[in-house]
């Protein structure tokens, strides 16, 4: 895994946004449309603002970029304010050149969820599968909604929140019996099958998470941890989130080295 430690919030959107361009770069140069899989909440906002600045001046266009969302709220109508169709559509579709029959969430809303988490495995599959996976990570440590004992070869299923998480999300709600018990999520093997992964966290509460993410055990008991079997994951995180982890100067040492034998000689 690489991690990066970053000063601050915006190094981490800023550093995601290129990560971002680059992927999108790389597939155009293989004369593939790039096909990017997002998140929601409030770490990849930054993230999302970035994009827009860059489309805004010129420098990034997603006309031919095609979307996968990690997961949608079941109980909450695609236009309600705190679905994640919506969230998607204001923080970032509708700021860019992506066209709306490009991006995919979930559907949730009126239809057979089962047959829903069905047709959204087949959807990626035909689109020739995710360049990268942007990923949030929970303060339970849930990547998606796949949370504590999610099968690490889990699929695009119906999933049931946790308290924690309900908790964390009730700040969006009116109280936290409004926020919904289920959802639809990609899985933890869909996941792994993106071509590469990157995981964003910010704030001390996302420490343990972050720590358990990469130096922990492999366990279904914090569903991040399963990212070290995918050979290309990139964590980057801002002092507060890595405050926890015990090789914190070895990975600040690995990317000096990184940029060093990067620079022309
Ligand atoms: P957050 O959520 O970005 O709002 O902290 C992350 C997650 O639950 O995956």
């Amino acid at each position: 895994m690489r991690v990066v430690i970053l000063d601050s919030t915006d190094a981490v959107s800023r550093f995601a946004a290129d990560q971002v361009a680059d992927v999108m770069h790389r597939s155009r140069n293989s004369g593939k449309s790039p096909v990017l899989g997002l998140a929601t909440g409030g770490t990849p906002l930054g993230l999302y603002n970035e994009l827009i600045q860059r489309y805004r001046d010129g420098s990034l266009s997603f006309a031919d970029v095609r979307s996968f969302n990690l997961d949608e709220y079941v109980g909450l109508p695609p236009e309600h304010d705190q679905s994640y169709h919506y969230y998607m559509k204001e923080s970032l579709f509708q700021h860019i050149d992506i066209r709306m029959e490009n991006t995919a969430v979930p559907q949730t809303w009126q239809c057979d969820l089962s047959i829903s988490a069905l047709e959204y495995e087949s959807k990626i599959k035909n689109a020739g599968g995710i360049d990268l996976q942007i990923l949030g990570i929970g303060t339970d440590g849930h990547i998606g909604f796949n949370e504590v004992g999610s099968s690490l070869a889990s699929r695009t299923r119906l999933k049931t929140l946790t308290r924690q998480t309900r908790s964390d999300n009730a700040r969006y709600f009116t109280s936290i019996d409004d926020v919904p018990i289920a959802a639809i999520t990609m899985g933890i093997a869909t996941i792994l099958e993106a071509r590469a992964i990157l995981l964003l966290a910010t704030g001390a509460n996302k420490a343990k998470a972050v720590a358990g993410c990469v130096e922990g055990a492999i366990s279904s008991g914090l569903p991040a941890s399963a990212l070290q079997l995918h050979p290309n994951v990139t964590i980057v995180v801002d002092r507060a989130a890595a405050s926890l982890l015990h090789h914190a100067e070895y990975y600040e040492d690995s990317e000096r080295v990184r940029v060093k034998l990067q620079s022309p000689q």
